[in-house]
């Protein structure tokens, strides 16, 4: 299988950022950018992409979403090796947990600098970038393809949890520029969506047992499925909303939760 084009995968030194990267390649692609804070864990991404595809051309550049001139070096990075991006994914993020009284102003920018300001430079970079290339005509496409964003939201996108405003806010705020330019550059060619995953099995929420009786067991039994999700299963996500399988998708928000609304819903609860 072949997947065409340029991927650029900010966030991809753990978690669903790498599982996201060794899906792309093992579904055929072959020229990978991956950035990331920790260069450390952005190494070992790389050798596991290698032993998938040995051939691969795989980039790993260092990235601190906090920081514009890192967020501009990256990209210039991209541009210099490959010069054109056909799919984004921008994956980067933290929970920073904590009700408003107790949470610090100092926190709340530290959180909200990553996962929204820090989201958004990258998918501003990206745009600057797309808007550069010309479409490309693949044959049977119903319209010409100038490139994908996906960028990785939350189920505290779409509600809320009371131990989490800023999570929250900064979650919520992904979907506002993934919309808006979704809006305006669709008539360039340019696809942007979202996935809201549920609660995933990786770093983020730390060891926790399927079994624990936290907080997240809590969230998990409100699942459908009944189970926490796997990275590899958000990386599905969003390797189809970055495929011309999802060509006449854009400005959505995903949710990649097993089924977590859903008790809401019938209830009548939201
Ligand atoms: N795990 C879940 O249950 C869950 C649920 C909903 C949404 N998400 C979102 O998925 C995304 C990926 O999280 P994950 O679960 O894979 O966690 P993870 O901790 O495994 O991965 C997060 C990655 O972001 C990187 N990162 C952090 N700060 C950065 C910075 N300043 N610049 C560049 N990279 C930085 C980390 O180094 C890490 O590689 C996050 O945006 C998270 O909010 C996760």
């Amino acid at each position: 299988m072949a997947f065409p084009g340029v991927t650029v995968i900010v966030g991809a030194a753990s978690g669903i950022g790498r599982a996201t990267a060794q899906l792309f390649v093992k579904r055929g692609c072959t020229k990978i950018v991956i950035g990331d804070v920790s260069t450390k864990g952005l190494s070992e991404t790389k050798q596991q992409l290698l032993q998938v595809n040995p051939k691969a051309e795989v980039v790993d550049e260092s990235c601190d979403v906090t920081s514009e001139d890192s967020v501009n070096h990256f990209f210039g990075q991209v541009n210099s090796n490959f010069g054109r991006i056909d799919h984004a994914c921008n994956v980067a993020g933290v929970l920073m947990p904590g009700t408003s009284p107790e949470f610090s102003a100092k926190d709340f920018d530290t959180q909200f600098n990553i996962n929204a300001r820090g989201m958004w430079l990258c998918q501003r970079a990206e745009l600057i970038q797309l808007l550069k290339q010309e479409p490309i005509y693949p044959s049977g496409s119903p319209s010409p393809i100038r490139g994908t964003i996906a960028n990785v939201a939350s189920m505290a996108s779409l509600r809320v949890y009371d131990n989490l405003p800023s999570y929250c806010s900064s979650k919520f705020a992904i979907l506002g520029f993934t919309k808006a330019d979704a809006m305006r550059y669709g008539r360039e060619h340019i696809r942007i969506n979202a996935v809201c995953p549920g609660v995933i099995k990786t770093p983020l929420l730390g060891e926790v047992r399927d079994d624990d009786t936290t907080n997240i067991a809590e969230m998990t039994k409100e699942m459908a499925l009944g189970r926490q999700g796997r990275p590899e299963e958000v990386a599905e996500g969003l390797y189809w909303l970055s495929s011309p399988q999802s060509s006449f998708v854009t400005g959505i928000s995903l949710p990649v939760n097993g089924g977590k609304s859903l008790k809401r819903v019938f209830k009548g609860a939201d």
